[in-house]
């Protein structure tokens, strides 16, 4: 807004005498902020004293006016009859370093808007947002000062809204349903969607990218977005037990509400780093106990049923067994072996019903402190598992316990779980009533940072299935290394559909711009329980490349990787850090290629994943160094490969020199996928 009209605003809020209520002009926009490089604007606007935003991009509007503010409990909703108070805006240029990631440098390049509103009737409460405006997005949030009679709020509901503007077509998976984040994604027309999770993944007619997501969730609910009418949606905190939604002292602040912006989909994946950039930097010092690395371990098994997590005859986690696992991570350089079923607890119907689950001590027949030394002595490290069944009071009444039992033999990881439907977790309250609550809620945002701490103290890292959504918080806990959080490879096992060949190009665009997933990759047998997996085994490479995790499973079973020498020869030699990352191709939910830099050498690595088509493509190698030849190895779908049929299993390896300037054909098969190692010739330097 002019600083005229500032003034005379300021004027008449300070004077008393301004009524809101009788503005019946068109809404009047009080401040603007650009982007760096001018791509992307906000525009704050009040429409009779009710504050809204709104997004361009070179100047063509993505987010129409949209409204914001809070529906509380025992207070009068926080959204009309607001005057701006002051505003300014700065800039931010910075480049950061992650301790591992997909990128080791990480440019936080934004112009922040701050707006202070005030009401002006009779209530008189403060209001702050905060916009952070990237050139690939947009983030926002919140801020409610401490002040006179607002020593608390209690949030019924967020009024934040989303008006797309294009017409769109989304993809996206329902949210607030029984499991948790374990759908197919959907591609529909925008105007179809009904409640979604975020990541939700937009295309406009004109071929603009959008994904909405959030940042820092922290003592806070989950943001679902419902569609209110047309292309018009709404943040849907995730419920909790008392019936509002949020409750906190002031001051406070929301997660980031974000909205990622690119002219294609390849762009989408970098302009996720903004939710990273939105978190707060690493709160925990050196964390250089966490290793990124690969591990094998006693779990395909169990989702085949040729195992079992209970005691007795198929029992999987045996001290035989897992020696068998340990020997073949030793001989093969993996240095995790995860062993689920190791403690008591399993043997009845655990899952959303966790209460018989012992954490700190195994099984008779789990020699975990032999186990650890005979892993140790072998430079492999056990990796834990704590399955809760959703009974999460009873896990955190163990907790500190459960995780000195592991840090006093060497478990510096840990898989934690929490198999229950969606608003079925257990929650003791002080006065010993139990209730239940939501994956997503304010509760379970606290209770999983409750673990992450606790399990820093000890340098141990968590990878929690079943979990909350990613929101970059490993930015600031960096032991928060990976997650599940969608369909994962246990769905070829037994899901009623399988993942079907679109799904991982599907995941890359969704999910993935959350941050890295526990998919566990790597089923060479190709074979999951009566079901085919429906991928060929070139593509089960190619996602060690597409699907990043800092902790990556070779999910097969040793004897599957015996009869696939090949193949077990890329999955020993792909890192699980990256210098750098680049996405080269793609379309969401078709194909996507990606090239990774190997933080620890001058290795790149590329894959490639196709849905159900098969397709011929090139790609320009201009990420190589300039000058430099690199020896390619090539596993690509052999010429007859098909993921239908037992041609999926059919993969050519092959090698050739190339450099900067080459352009490599690629081709995939049907439900394919190819996985190449440019290893630069030696005598360059
Ligand atoms: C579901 C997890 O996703 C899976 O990996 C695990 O094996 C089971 N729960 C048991 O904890
Ligand atoms: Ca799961």
């Amino acid at each position: 807004m002019p600083k005229a009209n500032r003034l005379l605003w300021m004027l008449l809020v300070l004077t008393g005498i301004s009524r809101w209520n009788d503005a019946t002009a068109a809404a009047e926009t009080v401040a603007r902020v650009e982007s760096p490089g001018k791509v992307l604007a906000v525009e704050l606007s009040l429409d009779e004293g009710r504050i809204q935003y709104a997004v361009t991009r070179f100047g063509e509007p993505l987010i129409a006016p949209s409204r914001m503010g809070f529906q509380l409990r025992n207070a009068e909703k926080l959204q009309r009859g607001f005057a701006l108070v002051e505003s300014a805006v700065r800039s931010h240029d910075e480049t950061w370093e992650q301790p591992w990631g997909e990128w080791r440098f990480v440019r936080d390049h934004h112009n922040e808007l701050r707006a202070r509103f005030r009401e002006t009737g009779r209530a008189r409460r403060t209001l702050d947002v905060v916009f952070r405006v990237f050139d690939d997005g947009v983030g926002f949030r919140y801020e409610i000062p401490r002040q006179d009679g607002v020593d608390e709020v209690i949030i019924d509901d967020e009024l934040t809204e989303f008006a797309i503007a294009p017409k769109s077509t989304a993809w996206w998976i329902p949210a607030g349903e029984w499991n948790r984040y374990e759908y197919l994604y959907q591609k529909t027309p925008l105007v179809e969607v009904g409640q979604a999770h975020t990541p939700m993944t937009l295309r406009t007619d004109d071929g603009i990218y959008l994904a909405f997501h959030e940042a820092a969730l922290v003592d806070y609910a989950g943001m679902w977005l419902r569609r209110v009418e047309e292309q018009r949606f709404r943040a849907q905190l995730a419920p909790a037990s008392e019936g509002w939604k949020v409750r906190r002292s002031t001051p406070m602040q929301t997660p980031w509400r974000t909205i990622q912006i690119a002219d294609s989909a390849a762009a989408l994946y970098a302009s996720s780093r903004l939710t990273l950039n939105l978190n707060e930097p690493n709160a925990l010092g050196d964390v250089s106990w966490f290793q990124p690395a690969k591990y094998v371990g006693v779990w395909w098994s169990l989702h085949l049923d040729t195992e079992t997590w209970a005691r007795g005859p198929k029992h999987g986690a045996t001290t035989s067994n897992t020696r068998r696992y340990i020997d073949f991570a030793a001989e093969h350089g993996f240095r995790g072996v995860l062993v689920e079923g190791w403690n008591p607890g399993w043997d009845g119907q655990w899952f959303g019903n966790g209460y018989d689950f012992d954490f700190t001590r195994p099984t008779d027949d789990f020699d975990l402190p032999g186990l650890s030394r005979y892993a140790a002595e072998r430079g492999v490290h056990l990796i834990g598992h704590h399955e809760t069944g959703g009974a999460v009071s009873h896990y955190e009444s163990q907790l500190g316990a459960a995780l000195d039992l592991y840090a006093k033999h060497g478990v510096d990881v840990v898989k934690t779980g929490y198999v229950a439907d969606g608003g079925q977790l257990e929650r003791r309250l002080d006065d010993g009533r139990i209730v239940r609550e939501w994956h997503d809620g304010q509760w379970m945002s606290n209770h999983h940072l409750r673990v992450v701490q606790e399990a820093a103290k000890r340098h141990i890292a968590i990878n929690p299935h079943e979990p909350i959504k990613d929101t970059g918080l490993r930015r600031t806990y960096p032991n928060w290394v990976s997650r599940e959080g969608a369909r994962g490879m246990e769905y070829a096992a037994w899901g009623n559909p399988p993942n079907p060949p679109e799904h991982e190009a599907n995941l890359f665009f969704t999910r993935l711009l959350a941050g890295p997933m526990d998919f566990t990759p790597g089923i060479v047998s190709l074979q999951g329980r009566g079901q085919p997996v429906e991928t060929t085994l070139a593509k089960q490479l190619a996602l060690y490349v597409v699907l990043y995790s800092p902790i990556l499973m070779a999910a097969d079973l040793p004897e599957h990787y015996a009869a696939h020498g090949d193949a077990l020869t890329f999955i020993k030699a792909v890192p699980a850090d990256w210098q750098d990352t680049r996405v080269l191709a793609g379309e969401v939910g078709d194909y996507v290629v990606v090239a990774r830099h190997d933080r620890a050498g001058d290795d790149w690595y590329l894959g490639a994943v196709t849905d159900e088509q098969g397709r011929n493509m090139e790609v320009a190698l201009d990420f190589l160094e300039p000058g430099r030849q690199y020896t390619a190895t090539i596993w690509r779908d052999g010429d007859a490969a098909h993921w239908r049929g037992d041609s999926r299993f059919a993969m050519q390896i092959e090698s050739r020199v190339v450099d900067a300037s080459t352009r490599l054909p690629l081709r995939l098969a049907a439900g394919g996928g190819q996985a190449i190692r440019f290893q630069p010739l030696q005598a360059e330097r």
